[in-house]
């Protein structure tokens, strides 16, 4: 089965074509990040607009570089949910298009899924190169160790992203079989980078350049700046917004560090958002009974992340799975794959399929306040 997936949630235009079996065939991503930065953040609106400029070329490259036609796919799949409203709705409408004019079936995909199981995604032979109007990568991250071993079911699965960060429990691929453990209840954690590095004059998106200072910095030096994330150890819901008020209370008080003093309070900052990262995610292994860890999302990055939650694994003896970056940020072939699992089980939606800015995902997390 070949599947076409559409991708356009948040800030990346993406389309890949990959089998039901996870091997991409083709993967292309155009990100919107240097559209975005001058106002440090995504600017819904003018995510949706380039979007709609962006998505057919984008579509038209994943298909040449697999080497097919609309015709020769089994199925076209497309992020429904969760996103900025109109910046799903120009996927959506792209991909029922698709579908309709060339007679395929059509399968929504949770986006949160799609980051969920691209664990599973095989790069070996795809042509993945940006698009060739593809903006340069800003201050992309070096390619850290990442595994092509795949985990078995059931496994706990740490997704940390800029629009999302939560642990769950995946029993395998359908909606169903997987269940929020614990979540933020305010920032996600690579917001919470941004935010930290927006206020540090570093610009956006801010983990990349956090993860290179912080390479450098002494957290212990900066530990008076930075409180400590996790409140109750025993809960497993996440809040990064203290951390962030104590990142720009310390600006405002002496000023924005500049040098080493810079490096340290990235280095404090990031240490005390991964221990909390890897503590709970560990945590909840444990309290599941699961010996097996996923990590997922644009801050799966991260290197302090990475480094601290492979010993804390190897410690506890459980098993890490850590996704080659490509399949970490946001990506076509994510949703390709977890359409073409949805269309092997005999699913499939219908034109009326409309955008929804929440998951299918039952939340268990309240979102605001409380004792954590
Ligand atoms: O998954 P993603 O590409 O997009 C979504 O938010 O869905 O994740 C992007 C986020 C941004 O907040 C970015 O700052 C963060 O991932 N990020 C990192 C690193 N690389 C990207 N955070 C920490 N360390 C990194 N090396
Ligand atoms: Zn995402």
């Amino acid at each position: 089965m070949r599947v076409l997936g559409i991708e356009t949630s948040c800030d990346e235009t993406a389309a890949a074509v990959v089998t039901e079996g996870g091997d991409v065939l083709s993967d292309v991503v155009r990100s919107q990040v240097a559209l975005h930065a001058p106002y440090g953040g995504v600017v819904p609106e003018v995510a949706a607009r380039d979007h709609a400029r962006a998505v057919v070329p984008v579509v038209r490259e994943a298909l040449a570089r697999a080497g097919v036609t609309a015709a020769d796919l089994d199925g076209v799949a497309v992020t429904s949910r969760p996103g900025l409203a109109g910046a799903l709705l120009v996927g959506l409408q792209t991909a029922k298009g698709l579908a309709w004019a060339a007679g395929k079936p059509l399968v929504g995909v949770d986006h949160l899924v799609g980051h969920l199981l691209a664990v599973f995604l095989r790069r070996d032979g795809a042509r993945s190169t940006p698009a060739p109007d593809a903006p340069p990568a800003p201050d992309a991250p070096p390619a850290p160790p990442a595994s092509d071993e795949r985990p078995a079911f059931p496994y706990v699965a740490l997704l940390a992203s800029g629009g999302h960060t939560a642990i769950y429990r995946v029993d395998g691929p359908a909606l169903g079989a997987i269940r929020e453990l614990g979540a933020t209840r305010d920032d996600a954690a690579g917001e919470a980078f941004d935010k930290v590095a927006k206020l540090l004059g570093l610009g956006y998106p801010g983990g990349p350049v956090v993860d290179r200072l912080a390479a450098t910095g002494d957290a212990a030096a900066a530990a008076e700046a930075v409180p400590a994330v996790m409140a109750r150890k025993e809960s497993l819901e996440f809040s990064f917004s203290g951390i962030k008020s104590a990142v720009a209370r310390h600006v405002a008080k002496r000023g924005r560090p500049e040098g080493q003093a810079l490096n340290d309070l990235c280095a404090a900052f990031q240490g005390a958002v991964v221990d909390a990262l890897v503590q709970k995610t560990v945590r909840a292994a444990r309290a599941e009974g699961i010996e097996r860890v996923v990590l997922a999302g644009g801050v799966a990055a991260n290197r302090g992340l990475r480094a601290q939650m492979a010993a804390a694994c190897a410690r506890r003896g459980l098993g890490l799975f850590v996704p080659p970056f490509a399949s970490c940020t946001d990506n076509g072939a994510m949703i390709a794959y977890a359409g073409a699992l949805r269309l092997a089980a005999g699913e499939r939606d219908t034109l009326d399929l409309a955008p929804e800015t929440r998951t299918a995902l039952p939340r268990v997390t309240r979102k605001g306040g409380g004792v954590r």
